[in-house]
């Protein structure tokens, strides 16, 4: 291939070896080929159908095109650093297979909308994978949620124990947490999915092209509007980036929870050995490294958005070269977060719950205390004075290490003379969680419900 630049009409001297490889970026956007070539693709349509182009050129350039991407994809393409990046590595060597028609390919275009195309089509096919990793971790939570819609364990706050939930229950406020991610990142595909095509280096070009048409070509919902605008910003990587964001800090949450509860001090769940490590020092060892790592990861996502932020924070309009670092934080943000829900979903079902330590743990801490306080309260005691009365109660049971249900009637009537023998009733585990019976309350009835309801709302 010939080494000489596409752009080096005005250049006298050849380019400093360390900037050339400085300023290339094949090395990473050649991931976007595929997306390159759609585009030049729908563009050579436009032009032909507009008479830019005749039909023979149009042809012998999708022929060339569609032959560059077998090549690609079956490794048989170089590659060039000289040719610094994915779009005029595509363009050199269909002019080289195709001739002058090749060369006429970037009539009425430029690198600026057309990287700015790129990047959003290859974010659109990456969100549509990424949300499809997330609805089935989803299902896999609705899964676990259903079968364990009665199991009960401690609930926390401060990582003490609160009162009593049920697993399901737990295990729907994840979902509803994933819920919310999948509706901002679809959210923010309908502002991405706008063609830049068009543009041309910033102010648009003199040819008399039809860019609805390009747009409905590539599956976009309108051109941009303003062509300044369509090659500059870059908002739609930070907002996915975001979303990314948040969704990773919820999937680091979740990690920290099955960590937690698969230590011997907790022993909630088990997690199958195909996700989990050993140490090469100490035998006895089985280590949650999945979620370890993805709560590491999450960390890496935080720092791309911040890149991003920055990359974009003192740019003036309209194109700049700054622009070609959205790339990698970009790509390691869709490939971690890819790779995490993956895993995660492949993790959900490997789960094993340890449904005696809930319960045992659930017995320890008071956990119905708060519902001696509502049953007091129900017999006419102000709430203040239910709190103070069961506090007391408490304190005997640290004392005696007892839960307030292994007290007899006698011993809790000593508190208070408005207890009578229902109150066992709701000293229980299952009648404080099946009593919490409205929208959005752990009783096992509500689980379902709510798994009913995720059900048919999902796609
Ligand atoms: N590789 C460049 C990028 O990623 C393509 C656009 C370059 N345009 C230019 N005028 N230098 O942004």
């Amino acid at each position: 291939m010939s080494d000489k630049k596409l752009w080096s009409g005005r250049f006298n001297e050849p380019t400093d070896a360390f900037v050339e490889a400085f300023t290339a970026s094949v090395d990473f956007d050649r991931r976007m080929y595929r997306q390159d070539i759609a585009g030049s693709i729908a563009h050579a349509t436009m032009l032909a159908r507009q008479a830019i182009l005749d039909e023979d050129e149009r042809d012998a350039i999708i022929d060339g095109l569609q032959q560059i991407r077998d090549d690609i994809e079956q490794d048989r393409f170089e590659w060039s650093v000289e040719l610094e990046d994915v779009h005029m590595n595509i363009e050199a060597a269909l002019t080289q297979r195709i001739g002058d028609a090749g060369k006429k390919l970037h009539t009425g275009r430029s690198r600026n909308d057309q990287v700015a195309t790129d990047i959003r089509l290859y974010l659109r096919d990456a969100l549509q994978e990424i949300l499809d990793e997330l609805r089935r971790l989803q299902y896999a939570l609705l899964d676990l949620a259903e079968a364990e819609a009665e199991t009960i364990l401690p609930g926390f706050t401060h990582l003490q124990t609160a009162q009593p939930i049920t697993f399901g229950h737990h295990l729907m406020a994840w979902f509803e947490m994933l819920d919310r991610d999948a509706e901002r990142l679809s959210d923010c595909r309908s502002r991405m999915n706008r063609m830049p095509l068009g543009a041309a280096a910033l102010a648009g070009t003199t040819f008399p092209i039809d860019r609805e048409y390009t747009a409905e070509l590539l599956g976009f919902d309108a051109p941009c509007a303003n062509s300044l605008d369509a090659v500059s910003d870059r908002d739609f990587a930070i907002e996915f980036s975001s979303a990314a964001a948040l969704l990773m800090m919820h999937l680091s949450r979740f990690s920290e929870e099955i960590v937690v509860w698969s230590s011997a001090q907790f022993g909630f769940i088990t997690l199958s050995d195909s996700f989990c490590t050993g140490s090469s020092i100490m035998p006895q060892k089985k280590n949650p490294d999945v979620p370890e790592l993805i709560r590491g990861k999450t960390g890496r996502v935080y720092g791309h958005l911040f890149s991003l932020l920055t990359l974009m924070k003192a740019q003036p309009l309209a194109y700049n070269k700054d622009n070609q670092e959205d790339k990698e934080p970009l790509f390691d943000t869709i490939d971690n977060l890819k790779g995490s829900l993956k895993v995660f979903a492949d993790m959900i079902p490997a789960i094993t719950p340890q449904r005696e330590a809930m319960r045992d743990a659930a017995m320890k801490g008071f956990a119905t205390a708060t519902d001696l306080a509502d049953y007091l309260v129900r017999k006419g005691l102000p709430f203040r004075d239910a709190h103070e009365v069961v506090g007391k109660a408490v304190a005997l049971g640290v004392e005696q290490k007892r839960d307030l249900s292994e007290m007899s009637l006698d011993e809790l009537r000593g508190f208070s003379p408005l207890i009578g023998a229902d109150v066992f009733d709701i000293l229980t585990l299952e009648g404080s969680v099946a009593a919490r019976d409205h929208i959005g309350g752990t009783a096992p009835h509500q689980v379902r419900l709510a798994i009913g309801r995720a059900r048919q709302r999902l796609p």
